[in-house]
C-alpha cells in the first residue's frame, strides 16, 4: 500500500519511522514537500519513502492519504486541494472535527479520525480511531494496539487525555528534580524514576489489572509514605486540577468546530 501524507512533520516522521521499524513493510509512502528538511531526512533514510512536488501530486499518487497539517492551516490546505470519491482519508488533525473534515475532503466519503503518539515512532504506540475503519487498524496496529470509538464524543475526550502527556513528563521531571536537589547525579535520578514509571505502567497494562484508583489504593500502605503524598495531593487539589484542565481542553475542541 502507497501512503500519502498531507505535512511531512513529527507525527508523519514518526509513523513512517515506525512502519520502517518491522522487518518486512509492504508499505510505501509520498511525503508533501513541506517540511522540505523532514522530507529529505525521511527520503534519505528509507528507500521506500519518495516526496512530491506539491500536496496535489500527494493526492494524485496515492488513494490512502493522511492529514498531518496543523489544525490553524489545515482549513486553508485542504480547500486548496481536489481529492477523487475513491480516496481514503485518515485524519490526524487536531481540534477539528470528522464532519469538518468529510465537508473539506468531498468528494472522498471515506474518512476517519486518528490519533497516533509519537511512540509510534519505536511502535510502542496505543492509536484511537473514529470510527472503526478496517484501513486505519491494519495501518496503526503495526504500531502498537488500536482502539477503535464509536462516537465523536469519545473520540473528542480521548483526544483531551492525550494532552497529559506533557505533564507526565512534568510530573516525572519534578520527581527527579527533588532527588537532584537531595544531591543525586541526574542520570542516576533519570533513570529511576523512568525505571520506576516503566514497571508502574507494566502493572496498570496487565490484562487482570485492577482500575487505576483501586492501584492507588494498592500502592499507598495505610500510615505510609505513599498515602501521605497522596493526601496533599488531594488537599491541595492537584488531582481535581488534571480534571479541570481536560475539561478546558474538550471546551476548546467544541469551540473550534462551532
Ligand atoms: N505530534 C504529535 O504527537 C501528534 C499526534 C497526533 C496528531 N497530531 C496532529 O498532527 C498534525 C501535525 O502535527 P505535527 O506535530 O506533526 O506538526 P508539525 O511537526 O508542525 O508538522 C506539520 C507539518 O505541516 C507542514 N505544513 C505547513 N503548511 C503546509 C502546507 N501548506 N502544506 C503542506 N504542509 C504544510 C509543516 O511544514 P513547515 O515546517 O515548513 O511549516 C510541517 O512539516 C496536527 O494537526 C496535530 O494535531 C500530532
Amino acid at each position: 500500500m502507497r501512503i500519502g501524507f498531507i505535512g511531512t512533520g513529527t507525527i508523519t516522521s514518526a509513523i513512517v519511522s515506525g512502519l520502517n521499524a518491522s522487518d518486512s513493510t509492504t508499505f510505501t509512502f509520498l511525503v508533501s514537500p513541506r517540511n522540505a528538511g523532514v522530507g529529505a531526512a525521511l527520503a534519505s533514510a528509507f528507500d521506500n519513502v519518495a516526496v512530491a512536488a506539491s500536496n496535489q501530486a500527494v493526492l494524485d499518487g496515492c488513494d490512502t492519504i493522511m492529514l498531518a497539517v496543523r489544525p490553524q492551516v489545515a482549513v486553508d490546505v485542504l480547500e486548496s486541494l481536489h481529492f477523487r470519491p475513491d480516496h481514503h482519508v485518515i485524519s490526524l488533525i487536531a481540534l477539528i472535527s470528522l464532519e469538518r473534515v468529510q465537508a473539506l475532503v468531498a468528494p472522498a466519503t471515506r474518512v476517519v479520525r486518528a490519533i497516533p503518539l509519537p511512540m509510534v515512532a519505536t511502535r510502542a504506540g496505543v492509536t484511537a480511531l473514529y470510527p472503526d475503519d478496517s484501513t486505519a487498524r491494519a495501518i496503526f496496529t503495526q504500531l502498537g494496539p488500536t482502539i477503535a470509538l464509536d462516537s465523536s464524543e469519545h473520540f473528542n475526550a480521548f483526544s483531551a487525555a492525550t494532552a497529559t502527556m506533557a505533564p507526565y513528563f512534568a510530573f516525572a521531571g519534578e520527581i527527579t528534580g527533588w532527588l537532584i536537589r537531595q544531591g543525586v547525579p541526574p542520570t542516576t535520578a533519570h533513570s529511576y524514576i523512568a525505571g520506576m514509571f516503566h514497571g508502574l505502567a507494566t502493572v496498570a497494562e496487565d490484562p487482570s489489572a485492577q482500575p487505576f484508583p483501586a492501584l492507588a489504593e494498592k500502592f499507598a500502605t495505610a500510615g505510609g509514605i505513599n498515602e501521605q503524598v497522596m493526601a496533599h495531593l488531594t488537599q491541595v487539589g492537584a488531582l481535581k486540577a488534571v480534571s479541570d484542565a481536560l475539561d478546558g481542553v474538550l471546551n476548546r475542541m467544541t469551540e473550534a468546530n462551532r
